[in-house]
């Protein structure tokens, strides 16, 4: 099969989810082109609208017009997050900081999902909070005046550097933040930058300190591509038996990049490549082509995986076509995504015929030639269907 052409992805999820919350606390009218319009970013949307701030409705190629009045208002029931993380961490942090009480749930998934990684700090902030399933949602919040926080992250994680940098903004304080080596992608950091607040990030990006100037001022901003979802062309593209594909106008941040690194390292510098193309607000964006290439394993360190989270499934199916076995280091993190997304990889890669095996918190994928052959099981997880979507390119492939 040849993969070739030039193709536009769908907007940044992560940008996507910032820029609606930063716009609903701006006090006017900002506007966003090229947004994600999927349903986690309509849930975002939709519970801004109930807690006040007038969206537009997200249809593809339109800008969605977002008027905040600075502040949110009290919703009158319980805020549904759907199937999206970041909706619910990131407006934990910035109801943390309004003086009323909301209840927020989920889906079934998301309900399974750790949240004391963000209610922790925030409550050391100030905020109160009721739990009603352990450590998951529904979780019932009341924010009110907060204080500063200094406060050491125990996972890398982008959902809960951005929660409580957005409390800090919402609430007017400083937050100082030390993340694991390998800091997770910067999207806030950068966001905030780009609208003339207040962020220095220091030590490669795992220190960071938010210090209050001031509200969010309304904006334009238009989103590139998601690299997250370009990842499964470019992936179909290095399996191909021909063509050259160029993603345009796609995130090139440096903080999300990481597979790239990994693909070149397993195709060769000639695999992908990029070319700058624009900024947008502080985000670089750019053209992303990759072409066929013979893989073989690598070893991807832990301080190399909050660079490239969501694209490990991804990853472990190029690595079962490449020759040799594969390492993952410290992939733990992935056991509470939208599924149990490292057990269910190793084992629908075996369910294919690969060897892949899960040992404390690494994964090993052995790569083979021989065409993959079985059924999937994706647990409602868009990251695994695409990337056994990806697989079942391959000639002779029946990927179900
Ligand atoms: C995201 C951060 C990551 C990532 C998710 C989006 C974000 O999650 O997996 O798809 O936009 O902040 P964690 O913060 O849990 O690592």
């Amino acid at each position: 099969m040849k993969v070739a052409g030039h193709v536009r992805v769908p907007g940044d999820k992560s940008i996507t989810h910032r820029a609606f919350f930063a716009a609903a606390l701006a006090q006017g009218t900002s506007w966003v082109e090229g947004a994600l319009t999927s349903r986690d970013a309509r849930s975002t949307a939709a519970l801004l609208r109930r807690l006040g701030a007038d969206v537009s409705p997200l249809r593809r190629g339109a800008r969605v017009r977002v008027g905040g009045l600075g502040r949110l208002l009290e919703p009158p029931d319980a805020l549904h997050c759907g199937n999206s993380g970041t909706t619910a961490r990131l407006l934990l942090g910035i109801l943390a900081a309004h003086p009323f009480r909301a209840t927020v749930t989920g889906d079934t998934s998301l309900r399974r999902r750790p949240m004391r990684r963000v209610t922790v700090p925030l409550t050391e902030m100030g905020a109160t909070f009721v739990e009603h399933n352990n450590d998951g949602l529904p979780l019932s919040v009341t924010g009110g005046p907060l204080q500063p926080l200094t406060h050491r992250q125990q996972v890398s994680s982008a959902q809960v550097k951005g929660a409580l940098l957005f409390a800090g903004l919402a609430g007017g304080v400083s937050v100082d933040l030390i993340e694991p080596s390998g800091g997770s992608r910067d999207h806030t950091e950068r966001l905030f930058r780009g609208l003339g607040l207040t962020v220095e990030t220091v030590r490669g990006g795992e220190w960071i300190h938010y210090r209050p100037t001031g509200g969010v001022v309304p904006f334009e901003l238009s989103i590139p591509g998601d690299i997250s979802s370009a990842a499964f062309l470019v992936g179909a593209a290095l399996l191909a038996e021909g063509g050259e594909l160029s993603l345009e106008d796609v995130g090139l941040n440096p903080t999300r990049t990481g597979f790239l690194e990994v693909v070149r390292r397993m195709g060769g510098e000639g695999s992908v490549h990029t070319e700058p193309s624009r900024m947008a607000l502080e985000e670089p964006v750019g053209t992303l082509v990759a072409r066929p290439s013979p893989l073989s394993s690598t070893e991807v360190d832990a301080a190399e995986i909050p660079s490239l989270i969501d694209e490990v499934p991804l990853l472990a199916i190029l690595a079962s076509r490449a020759e040799g076995t594969t390492v993952f280091r410290e992939v733990g993190e992935l056991r509470v995504k939208e599924s149990n997304r490292l057990e269910l990889l190793a084992a629908n890669l075996r369910a294919i015929g690969s060897d892949a095996e899960v040992r404390g918190n690494d994964l090993y994928v052995t790569g083979g030639a021989a065409p993959p052959v079985g059924r999937i099981r994706t647990a409602g997880d868009h990251r695994l269907a695409m990337a056994f979507a990806v697989l079942g390119t391959v000639p002779a492939a029946r990927v179900m």
